[in-house]
């Protein structure tokens, strides 16, 4: 006979979390982990057993720790239960060895390398040519009145961004946006067509870094090439998985930034009222520190990438036994009431932002100053060009992806008045 206790769900197991209503606004669950079960196990939709950790000074912690490694083979799992992680094996070893997958010291060297070759210059100079696809984008939609922006022009601006930086010539760069297409709508489903986008672009690049070497630019690639002949080294694989890393992780991102963020601005009048202001005044202190708001109010990166314990350690007070994986929710902790002042009001003007939006710790994104660029670009152009655009739809019925570690709107209808 079950006991009472039995019977009644125990408090200790907490929200439901991976559901349909979960991925729509997965606050309240995250409000109640960081109260309740600050570190908190569960099993993923995948399977696979995880640590949660919810709180912004824990997550702070884990970010920054050497004992949490980001090197798949650290994971406690038999080899079958890995692949539902969606670490990849051996045989997408060529391209994931990358910096996301790996520790100091090979961290250390290849971050150096793509440092040199990704400076806060050459994204700054990057600037005009960012301003330029966006208005070219816009143009496209522009007299229709109405426009799906994640389709339409979210998803586009940074795989073009990415591929000139990268040295992609414009000829081929619809090839790379229909690859990394089948990478965004199947992430986490069939992994049939997604292989094959990945296989693709590996042929790709492999080719682009051997013609680079051959005849160099003034790309991001001939950069690496030249970086890495100057002493320090950098085998080809190493180049492809770099250019591979920097597509992969600053494609996804950037479309649920300038999508995540325009849906905050449409669903927040008076703060979208405010930057509009500051915007025809010609200031952008408010852009400046909006989009970083934008950014912990509703980041891109819900959770950050895995991480795996090498030896046993405490977590915000929790035990947690070598090669657990280990999840640091970067959404719930930029919400912490511990840190920051009224975490569910949307304040663009806030000043005490340290948000880890971006993450924390020598994985900290190397695209942020990318990132900040696009995103200021994308969302002050569409409010500047299109001063009347609204949702085209109730809020209710726009639909979330249900991905592990972004979050993201499928679809952004909006409509405005079009131009003649
Ligand atoms: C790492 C967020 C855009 C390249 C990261 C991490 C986060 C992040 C949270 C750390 C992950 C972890 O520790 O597990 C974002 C957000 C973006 C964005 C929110 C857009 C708004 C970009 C762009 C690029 C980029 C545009 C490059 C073109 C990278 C790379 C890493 C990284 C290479 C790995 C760095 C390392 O391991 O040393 N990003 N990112 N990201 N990001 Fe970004």
């Amino acid at each position: 006979m079950p006991t009472d206790d039995q019977q009644i769900p125990s408090a200790a197991q907490g929200p439901e979390l991976f559901t349909w209503e979960f991925a729509t606004d997965p606050y309240p669950a995250y409000a109640w982990l960081r109260e309740n079960s600050p570190v908190h196990r569960t099993t993923l939709p995948s399977g696979v057993d995880a640590w949660l950790v919810t709180r912004y000074a824990d997550a702070k912690q884990a970010l920054a720790d050497q004992r949490l490694s980001k090197n798949p083979a650290h994971h406690d799992e038999p080899a079958h239960a890995r692949s539902k992680t969606g670490i990849p094996g051996e045989r997408g070893a060529n391209l994931m060895t990358h910096l996301l997958n790996i520790d100091p010291p090979d961290h250390t060297r290849l971050r150096r390398l793509v440092s040199k070759a990704f400076t806060p210059r050459r994204v700054a100079e990057f600037a005009p040519r960012v301003q330029e696809l966006t208005d070219a984008l816009i143009d496209a939609f522009v007299e229709k009145g109405e426009a799906d922006l994640i389709h339409e022009f979210a998803f586009p601006l940074p795989i073009y961004a990415i591929c000139d930086l990268l040295g992609v010539p414009r000829e081929d760069q619809d090839d790379f946006r229909d690859w990394a297409g089948m990478m965004i709508r199947h992430g986490g489903g069939p992994r049939g067509g997604v292989a094959r986008s990945v296989k693709k672009m590996r042929g790709y690049l492999a080719e682009l870094i051997h013609r680079k070497r051959l005849d160099p630019g003034d790309d991001l690639i001939s950069g690496l090439i030249r970086a890495s002949d100057h002493g320090e080294h950098l085998t080809e694989n190493e180049a492809a998985a770099m250019a591979f890393i920097l597509l992969f992780a600053g494609f996804e991102t950037t479309v649920n930034l300038i999508g995540n963020g325009m849906y905050a601005l449409l669903t927040h009048p008076e703060q979208r009222e405010r930057l509009q202001r500051a915007l025809e005044e010609g200031d952008t202190a408010l852009l400046e520190t909006g989009v970083e708001e934008l950014l912990r109010f509703d980041g891109p990166v819900e959770l950050a990438t895995w991480r795996f314990a090498t030896e046993a350690l405490t977590v915000g007070g929790q035990d947690i036994a070598a090669g657990d994986p280990v999840l640091v929710v970067l959404a719930a902790a930029d919400r912490d009431p511990a840190r920051f002042d009224d975490p569910d009001t949307l304040d663009l003007s806030r000043r005490d932002n340290q948000h880890l939006g971006y993450g924390h710790g020598i994985h900290y994104c190397l695209g942020a100053p990318l990132a900040r660029l696009e995103g200021q670009t994308a969302l002050a152009t569409l409010l500047r060009r299109l001063p009347d655009l609204q949702l085209a739809v109730d809020p209710a019925d726009l639909r979330w992806r249900g991905g592990l570690i972004m979050r993201g709107l499928r679809t952004l209808p909006v409509e405005f008045a079009a131009a003649q």
